[in-house]
C-alpha cells in the first residue's frame, strides 16, 4: 500500500491493468514537455473496448499546459465515448506512482467517479489501483447540479 491508499490490485483484471499501463507508457513518448521535462502518459479504457490515450502538451505560455489525462478524456468524449472502465496514468519514472493533479481529478470524476485508476508501483505487481472518487472526497459533480435543478 502506498501513501495514495490504493485498493488491492485485484479490483481490476491484472492483464487489463498491465495492458492499459503499457499503453500509457507508450503514448508518454509523445509528451510535449520542453518546459517541465516531466513526461506523462494516460490510457483510458472505454466501455465499448476502445482505448483513448493522451500525453501532456505544454506551451510557451506555461499556464496553458494540457495534462495527459484531460487530453485522453477530450479525445474520448469527442469520439463519442462517455463510459469508462479504467484509466492508467504514468509519470516519467517506471515504478513511481503519478497521481493526477486536482484539475484532472475533477474532470475524471465527471465521467467515472468509481473508475479504477492504475499507476506504476514499486510493489510486486508493478502497479497499484485506486479510484478517482477516492482521490477526490466530497467532490462536486453532476449529481449536485441535478439536485439543485430538482427544486429546493
Ligand atoms: N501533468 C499531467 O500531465 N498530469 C497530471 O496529472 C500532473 C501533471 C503534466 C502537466 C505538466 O506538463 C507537467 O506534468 C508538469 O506539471
Amino acid at each position: 500500500m502506498s501513501a495514495l491508499s490504493p485498493s488491492p490490485s485485484s479490483s481490476i483484471d491484472p492483464t487489463a491493468a498491465r495492458d492499459l499501463l503499457a499503453r500509457a507508457r507508450e503514448v508518454r513518448a509523445n509528451a510535449y514537455a520542453p518546459y517541465s521535462r516531466f513526461h506523462v502518459g494516460a490510457a483510458l479504457l472505454a466501455a465499448d473496448g476502445r482505448v483513448f490515450t493522451g500525453c501532456n502538451v505544454e506551451n510557451a505560455s506555461y499556464g496553458l499546459a494540457n495534462c495527459a489525462e484531460r487530453v485522453a478524456i477530450g479525445k474520448a468524449v469527442s469520439e463519442g465515448a462517455r463510459e469508462f472502465l479504467a484509466i492508467a496514468v504514468t509519470g516519467p519514472e517506471e515504478v513511481t506512482p503519478c497521481a493526477p493533479c486536482g484539475a484532472c481529478r475533477q474532470v475524471l470524476y465527471e465521467f467515472g467517479p468509481d473508475m479504477p485508476l492504475i499507476m506504476p508501483s514499486p510493489g510486486p505487481d508493478g502497479y497499484e489501483v485506486t479510484s478517482v472518487g477516492a482521490l477526490l472526497p466530497g467532490a462536486f459533480g453532476p449529481a449536485r447540479l441535478a439536485e439543485s435543478q430538482g427544486g429546493k
